[in-house]
């Protein structure tokens, strides 16, 4: 019974929280790979790319118009609804900001 008293804050604070902080699904694993900014590493970044750039180069890879190494397979699991929310994401820059506020640390309980 007490513990419901703090778990249903808790659950109201995750239902309420913002809709932009939710990441489009499918988008941790592009993050897997994609970095957030640019890097002088092999794959380039989506970060603040415009969302119709992504949403070609996808469709490109779908297609096999664009060849890759790993994309064709990738853009594949992906519908046009599916690939225009990451792409919007990306666009703007929801990637670059941090989803989740660091830990804090917690004073030692008595
Ligand atoms: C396994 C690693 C990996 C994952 C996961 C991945 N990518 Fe990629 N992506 C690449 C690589 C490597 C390239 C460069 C082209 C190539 O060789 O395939 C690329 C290229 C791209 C490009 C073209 C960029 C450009 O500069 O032309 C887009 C757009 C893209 N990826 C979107 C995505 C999206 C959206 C996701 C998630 C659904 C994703 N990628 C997941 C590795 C990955």
């Amino acid at each position: 019974m007490r513990l419901s008293y703090l778990l249903l804050p808790a659950l109201w604070l995750l239902a309420t929280a913002p809709a932009e902080a939710a990441p489009p699904r499918g988008a941790t694993s592009c993050t897997g790979c994609h970095p957030r900014s640019a890097t002088s590493g092999p794959v380039p970044t989506l970060t603040g790319r415009p969302a119709d750039d992504i949403i070609t180069q996808m469709n490109a890879f779908k297609t096999g118009e664009r060849q890759s190494t790993v994309m064709v397979r990738i853009a594949k699991g992906f519908s046009d609804e599916e690939i225009r929310a990451l792409a919007d994401w990306f666009a703007n820059g929801a990637n670059a900001r941090p989803a989740q506020p660091a830990p804090q640390p917690q004073p030692a309980q008595p």
